[in-house]
């Protein structure tokens, strides 16, 4: 059993990454200043991880109790005495705090570069004084901007294109640099555009897929900013799980940056006529400008994330993305 703090706990992937570890019996200790971030989400992973494991018990008929509630620091990690708080004891950070949005970054770049650089070099430094074993880092799809190659491999040189893209090559950048001077063990998982349950349609800002099952649902029509043939490596949010964790474990990682996606890309028209299927509506939609600061195309080289952590995506696209309008229908 390990300490894990998780900031960003209460947001989607991190309580993903809490319920995950909860399951695996691990101690966990959240940070998180809700401004994203919603109870609720604490409470779902802590629900599903205690389902799952007393599911696991009466298979094997020993062992498995309800998994502990993790620890909860509130307050905000710009501040490095919350910093401090969150690393105090941890064998690992999985840092995922972040205001994780480009729009919002172009709109607003300071609040955003607090949260994403500010608090990214201050959970460096109090990991580093807390001798924590390994930092790993939510790195984002977006460092790469629009190259003409495709799938984007982490040799690639990064090219961002808006605030929040340039915030995270800058964490990445940190994190690279407190291995090489100060030996704290760190790896960057580049995401890209992850979707699952919990994740929030409740802004303009939100991921395109928890936008278009809530309007689809309600019956109707989503917009798409251009002319929706864009593509993206659409990444259910276990696969992420998966990722990360392996990449708290292997020696190899330590000082990388790695992609964790399926491999695949979808363009946004196909991704609703997907959804049109599992939803069951043939609901069209509104074609409005491109957005500022838009990527056209993503898609991941995931060779690196195999050859070094042994990862391969375990869920696939269209399997996530029933799982996803699943929760929206029973949420
Ligand atoms: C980007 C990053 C991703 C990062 C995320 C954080 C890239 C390639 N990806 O995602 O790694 O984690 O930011 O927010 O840079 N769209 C519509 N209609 C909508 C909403 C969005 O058409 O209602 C379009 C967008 O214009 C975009 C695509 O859908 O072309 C995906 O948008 P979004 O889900 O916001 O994610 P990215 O900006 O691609």
């Amino acid at each position: 059993m390990a300490t894990y703090t998780v900031t960003g706990g209460a947001g989607f992937i991190g309580s993903h990454l809490v319920e995950e570890l909860l399951r695996r019996g691990h101690r966990v200790r959240i940070v998180d200043n809700f401004t994203t971030g919603k109870r609720e989400n604490i409470e779902a992973a802590v629900r599903s991880a205690g389902a799952a494991r007393s599911a696991g018990a009466s298979v094997r008929s020993a062992g498995a109790s309800a998994p502990a509630t993790p620890d909860l620091i509130e307050g905000d990690l710009a501040e490095l005495a919350v910093a401090r708080a969150a690393a105090d004891g941890a064998d690992y950070v999985l840092h995922q705090a972040a205001i994780p949005s480009v729009p919002r970054s172009v709109k607003d770049p300071i609040t955003s570069n607090r949260a994403n650089i500010d608090a990214t070099l201050n959970m460096l430094v109090a990991a580093r004084d807390a001798g924590v074993k390994r930092l790993v880092f939510a790195g984002s799809s977006s460092e790469y901007g629009d190259t003409p190659t495709l799938p984007k491999h982490e040799g690639m040189p990064t090219n961002p294109l808006s605030p929040y893209a340039l915030q995270k090559v800058v964490g990445e950048e940190y994190l690279k640099l407190f291995t090489r001077l100060y030996g704290l063990e760190t790896v960057s998982i580049r995401y890209f555009n992850v979707f699952g349950p919990r994740q929030d349609p409740g802004s303009a800002y939100s991921g395109v897929i928890s936008l278009f099952i809530k309007w689809l649902v309600a019956g109707e029509p989503p917009t798409i900013h251009g002319d929706g043939e864009q593509t993206r490596d659409f990444t259910y949010v276990a696969n992420v799980v998966d990722g990360v964790l392996r990449a708290c474990e292997v020696p190899a990682a330590s000082g990388e940056a790695i992609n964790v996606a399926t491999g695949g890309r979808i363009s946004l028209n196909q991704l609703l006529r997907v959804l049109q299927g599992i939803v069951g509506t043939d609901l069209a939609a509104v074609y409005g400008p491109p957005r500022v600061g838009d990527v056209r195309d993503s898609q991941a080289s995931i060779e690196k994330a195999e050859r070094l952590l042994g990862y391969a995506p375990t869920v696939a696209f269209e399997d996530g993305l029933r799982r996803t309008v699943e929760w929206f229908r029973a949420a």
